[in-house]
């Protein structure tokens, strides 16, 4: 393992890459899928199931690059299929995948990535790698999420951080497979939240260690998911209210790479 200061550099480096690059993901957000990817104490490969335009694509290829950590493979059919998907018509496309080139390109981490111009359930039917690092940001829908974990964590190596994006905000499917999949789950150890985010790892020995805290996190997450089901058409009134109400009870700031390092029990 790298010293800490060096991974937070390497962090820094890679986030002034993301920052260029389109896309949905918050300066937190990348920071810890960065900080996730970099210190995922096990080995295997780096699988994002959801690229878009690859501003996600671009941290993770950054810091796993530099760090000499697994190759990464990223699954998208880039034409927004799942109704969670943001709205490619809306600039007159038909395709992300033209502009997740050029963006990879500019950001010089082309080759170090697998493209899967494919739906994440067609890559599972041929895929047989170990995992130590997956970033689910495709379909949103409570079916799509549910899927992409099901599907892909018989290949997660003991250790491997799963992050979920849209965990923590009003999609409904993501945030009900975080608690009832992963928080409800003694075959996953610690977990958190940062910024939408929800992550966790892969702990199938010891998980239940962690129980009470996952139970913890679950409580105002769970809160949250019949607020998040009625909010598709926006948060307003009562709704609203709740939803500032349980939200702020989930931890979801800034994970320093010390701190998830500690969590991760990579350092003492
Ligand atoms: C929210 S965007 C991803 C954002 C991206 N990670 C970023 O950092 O900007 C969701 C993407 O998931 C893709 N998608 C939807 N369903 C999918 C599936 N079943 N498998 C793989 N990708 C999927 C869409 O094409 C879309 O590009």
């Amino acid at each position: 393992m790298r010293d800490l200061d060096q991974i937070s550099a390497i962090i820094d480096q890679g986030w002034r890459r993301v920052w260029a690059t389109s896309g949905y993901l918050s300066e937190r957000e990348a920071r810890f899928i960065m900080a996730a990817a970099a210190l995922a104490p096990a080995s295997g490969k780096n699988l994002e199931i959801g690229s878009f335009k690859g501003r996600s694509t671009v941290g993770i290829a950054f810091v796993t690059r530099e760090l000499g950590l697994g190759p990464v493979v990223a699954v998208d059919p880039h034409t927004s299929p799942a109704s969670t998907d943001p709205d490619l018509r809306r600039s007159g496309q038909t395709t992300s995948y033209d502009d997740f080139v050029t963006n990879l390109k500019s950001a010089g981490v082309f080759d170090r990535i697998e493209i899967k111009r494919a739906f994440s359930y067609d890559l599972a039917r041929e895929w047989k790698d170990p995992i130590r690092f997956l970033w689910i940001d495709g379909d949103h829908t409570y079916e799509g999420a549910k899927a992409d974990l099901e599907m892909f964590k018989p290949f997660l190596v003991d250790g491997a951080i799963v992050a979920m994006h849209d965990v923590l905000g009003t999609f409904e499917g993501a945030l009900r497979v975080f608690v009832e999949e992963v928080l409800d789950c003694d075959d996953f150890g610690p977990a958190g939240f940062s910024g939408s985010i929800g992550w966790t790892q892969y702990r199938p020995r010891d998980g239940s260690r962690f129980r009470w805290r996952r139970r913890l996190l679950a409580i105002p997450s769970r809160k949250l998911i019949p607020v998040a089901r009625r909010a598709d058409k926006g948060l307003a009134g009562w709704n609203k209210f709740l939803y500032k109400f349980w939200r702020p009870l989930a931890p979801h700031g800034s994970v320093s790479v010390r701190r998830l390092a500690k969590l991760l029990r990579t350092v003492d």
